[in-house]
């Protein structure tokens, strides 16, 4: 990787501007990319160099739930919220329309967060975020979206990106798997995830396999398991360079490393040995080195500050109560985790609690989930305020 010196200089100024990594907000920055190319080694931990960018969209959001305010005296918090990095989601063939002008303000330390979700047969164990292609959809999947957004990524060799790939879908394989709904996706999550892979595998973009959180493919019946699964899917994309390692606890409410562990007194406790997503980076990481593949993580903390608000672990819908969580770093403590990153833009909803949608789930429906919520993805402003006001640290 070659820095100008006055990158060399911005990142000393970011340094010297916030000695505490995990509560640094970024300045608005206006230049974009970088003089020449960008090479990422995906061997290395690229968000020492790089900080997430607080991409256009979500700053939109945030600005446009500040002038919106049921509590005005969250405006100077709330305002905060549009200089946090997070993940932008090409959720649909339409939204990959929201790259390019997402790609015009990323500075060269920068890194564009792009979470790939499309699989035909979406959120197969759940009815929340069931997607656009069906099931058989495959080649649509290919052309239309994986396609499209590698030709946009190769247009713009002189910005870095992020990539979040397919979150649940190969997770729900394993664990899901009697569900008819998962059987009938599973031949389309194997093969898409792999052409992904195989695809997007450029100099200047890094790659996290979704791998679920502590609570899903952290049972111990469930690590060997899910590690061959995702194994094999970067086996099949012939093991491409750019891939580092997994996303976990994406859209999630894990903590971090609360000692014991949130669900750590639940009767069946003793068969999951990652109550908090610290041990589940770890021990799910020796499960991918022995599976074969590269096992470094970037961890999802958006939404994970407040604990034992769930009434069950897989509970995971708007759950009541949360808070935003810490703020993107590389600064984790452990060597196998990357980042804490903003994978879910808090204040977007999981999914309707509107009984007689057709997405309707019933988990957005459970006693512990913010209602009324809207559809998956749409913006929920008092929830949105609700994160604020819980958020830790503060804002
Ligand atoms: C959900 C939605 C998706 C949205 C994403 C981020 O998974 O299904 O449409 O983009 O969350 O909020």
């Amino acid at each position: 990787m070659k820095f100008s010196q006055s990158t060399v200089l911005a990142f000393a100024a970011t340094a010297l501007a916030a000695p505490s990594a995990t509560t640094k907000e970024q300045p608005r920055q206006a230049a974009v990319g970088c003089a020449s190319a960008v090479t990422l080694d995906a061997s290395t931990n690229v968000w020492k160099k790089y900080t997430l960018h607080a991409n256009k969209f979500y700053r939109d959001e945030v600005t446009a739930a500040v002038s919106a305010l049921s509590d005005s005296s969250l405006a100077s918090a709330a305002a905060k919220l549009a200089d946090v990095g997070s993940f932008l989601w090409l959720d649909t063939i339409e939204n990959i329309g929201k790259l390019e002008p997402a790609l015009q303000d990323v500075p060269c330390d920068h890194i564009l967060g792009l979470v790939i979700y499309d699989l035909p047969g979406r959120d197969c164990a759940a009815k929340a975020s069931n997607g656009e292609l069906k099931v058989g959809e495959i080649s649509r999947y290919k052309s239309e979206y994986i396609d499209k957004v590698v030709s946009i990524l190769k247009d713009h060799p002189k910005t870095a990106f992020a990539l979040v790939i397919e979150p649940d879908s190969l997770p729900n394989l394993v664990t899901n798997s009697d569900l008819q709904t998962c059987k009938d996706s599973a031949a389309g999550y194997r093969d898409g995830v792999a052409y992904a892979l195989k695809q997007l595998n450029l100099p200047n973009v890094v790659m996290y396999i979704d791998a679920g959180h502590g609570g899903w493919l952290g049972w111990d019946a469930n690590l060997k398991p899910g590690a061959q699964e995702l194994a094999k899917a970067y086996t099949a994309a012939g093991k491409p360079k750019q891939v580092r390692g997994i996303a976990t606890n994406v859209a999630g409410w894990n903590a971090w490393d609360l000692s014991p562990g949130e669900f750590s007194k639940a009767s069946d406790a003793k068969y999951n040995a990652c109550q908090n997503e610290k041990t589940y980076v770890t021990t799910f990481g020796a499960a991918l080195k022995t599976a074969g593949m590269p096992n470094h993580a970037i961890v999802d903390t958006g939404r994970n500050a407040v604990t034992g608000l769930r009434k069950e672990w897989g509970n995971w819908c708007n759950v009541k109560g949360a808070g935003f969580g810490v703020r993107p770093t590389a600064t984790t403590g452990t060597e196998l985790a990357d980042a804490f990153v903003w994978v879910k833009p808090g204040g977007e909803s999981d999914g309707t609690s509107d009984s007689s949608a057709n997405r309707f789930d019933s988990f957005c429906g459970k006693e512990d989930a913010f209602q009324p919520s809207p559809e998956a993805g749409q913006w929920n402003q008092v929830y949105f305020e609700e994160l604020i006001k819980n958020a830790k640290p503060a804002f």
